[in-house]
């Protein structure tokens, strides 16, 4: 009884111990505040910086930025009628880097690989005209959390675009499979790609999430993609790769950005082991910032910027394509510093303990039950021992 009041009291400190402060806004200094654009701005103070997030939808793609600068530094966002025009930093910038969904391509997997590549037929369907709705949002001091559903404009194309952003500022495995890590670091993100209309010319349609990153490192350096074998299928079962995106800086120093994911999706709104699929990451290339994508408002006065693409796609071969379920959903971590590594739970610690300590102590008994005997054998009396 004492002992597991005292695993939970060492549970909770270890998930809510210290880390990070966090004050989330919706849309901060619109003059319009009943808009239905959102943007929302998440200040995570620390005790040797500040992360500054902002999420946007106001220009139709998803986009996630972290600036990371100085103790106690503020920033502003002015507003032009109910889109943002200026980000203002009171403070020091130490470095930023950021994320956004700019489109998605459809593509005609005739191969029925799973993946996309550059001989699949496929077109590009964008996010700029996309609506955005929020459908669910928790700002509060313990969770900034904001859940969006997405229409195209091309009213053919039916089908909602789901993605939910979550920002808990503690580290913790995620309640939803993959299972990823969150850190007070990094933000947790879940796409949903729900009963989007397939091409008429496109016998065996599948949709890839188009992704363009950027990082406040030069021109001339590579993002770096690695895959890391995990011996820990605890929280993931039977997946035990764990794919990292790390700028240059973070691959240099462990301080900079990075994305991580498993590559697994799922086909079914209820995630399990037998509704995943593969999702696969294609190789980078060097692109420029998407037109009229927020990210040029935000680093409109940064010299050099290294901006990459790439996109991540999803299937198995013979799987029906995506109609078969008319359900892609996915997640990624992105977030500042060192990717988490996963470790043995205590649960697990805890039973390898039990499962290590019980032969150890019948050792040790046995052990000690034979040298207690022969002691006692050599002390016995010896007309006893005569009587033999
Ligand atoms: C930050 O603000 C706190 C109080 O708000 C103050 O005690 C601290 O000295 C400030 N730190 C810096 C580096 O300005
Ligand atoms: C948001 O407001 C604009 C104009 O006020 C309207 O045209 C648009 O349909 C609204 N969008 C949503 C998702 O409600
Ligand atoms: C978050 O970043 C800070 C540095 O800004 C670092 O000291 C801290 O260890 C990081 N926390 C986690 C959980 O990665
Ligand atoms: C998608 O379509 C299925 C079957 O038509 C329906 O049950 C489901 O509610 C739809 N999902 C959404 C989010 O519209
Ligand atoms: C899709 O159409 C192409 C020709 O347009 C055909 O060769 C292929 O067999 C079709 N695939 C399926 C799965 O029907
Ligand atoms: C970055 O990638 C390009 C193309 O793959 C290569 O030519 C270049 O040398 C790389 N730069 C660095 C610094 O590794
Ligand atoms: C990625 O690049 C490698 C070598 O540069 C190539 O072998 C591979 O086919 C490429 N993958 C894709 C999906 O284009
Ligand atoms: C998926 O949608 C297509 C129409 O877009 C429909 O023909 C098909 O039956 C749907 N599949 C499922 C499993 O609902």
């Amino acid at each position: 009884m004492h002992l597991r009041t005292l695993l939970i009291v060492f549970l909770l400190s270890l998930a809510y111990g210290e880390d990070r402060q966090i004050i989330s806004k919706l849309n901060p200094g619109c003059p319009f505040p009943k808009t239905n654009k959102t943007l929302v701005y998440i200040q995570a103070r620390g005790s040797h910086d500040t992360i500054h997030q902002v999420w946007d939808f106001t220009r139709g793609m998803p986009t996630i930025i972290y600036l990371i600068s100085s103790l106690n530094s503020t920033l502003d966002v002015i507003w032009d009628d109910t889109e943002p025009s200026k980000f203002v930093l009171k403070g020091q910038r130490l470095y930023s880097f950021a994320a956004t969904i700019d489109k998605l391509h459809e593509y005609d997997d005739i191969d029925n690989n799973g993946h996309i590549d550059n001989k699949c037929p496929q077109r590009a369907i964008s996010f700029r005209n996309a609506v955005w709705s929020r459908s669910a949002s928790v700002l509060t001091g313990q969770e900034a959390m904001l859940h969006m559903q997405g229409h195209f404009e091309e009213h053919w194309r039916k089908g909602t675009v789901d993605i939910k952003l979550d920002l808990l500022p503690y580290t913790d495995y995620a309640v939803d499979l993959p299972h990823l890590i969150h850190t007070a670091n990094s933000t947790l993100v879940d796409i949903g790609l729900v009963n989007l209309t397939t091409s008429r010319d496109y016998n065996a349609s599948r949709y890839a999430i188009h992704f363009v990153m950027l990082s406040t490192d030069s021109k001339q350096e590579n993002m770096t993609y690695t895959m890391r074998k995990s011996l820990d299928d605890e929280h993931t079962p039977g997946v035990f790769e764990i794919f990292e995106i790390k700028t240059p800086k973070s691959y240099r120093s462990d301080d900079g950005g990075f994305m991580q994911f498993r590559p697994v999706g799922y086909t079914e709104p209820e995630r399990s082991v037998s509704s995943s699929t593969n999702a696969y990451i294609s190789n980078f290339t060097k692109t420029s910032l998407p037109k009229s994508s927020i990210l040029k408002v935000f680093y409109e006065d940064y010299n050099s910027l290294l901006v990459q693409e790439m996109f991540i796609s999803f299937g198995l071969p013979g799987d029906g394509y995506y109609r078969q379920h008319n359900y892609t959903s996915w997640s990624f971590t992105i977030g500042y510093g060192a990717p988490p590594v996963e470790s043995f739970s205590l649960f697990v610690i805890i039973i390898i303990s039990i499962g290590l300590g019980v032969p150890v102590l019948l050792a040790l008994s046995g052990i000690t039950y034979v040298l207690v005997r022969r002691c006692k054998q050599r002390n016995t009396p010896t007309r006893f021992t005569d009587d033999d």
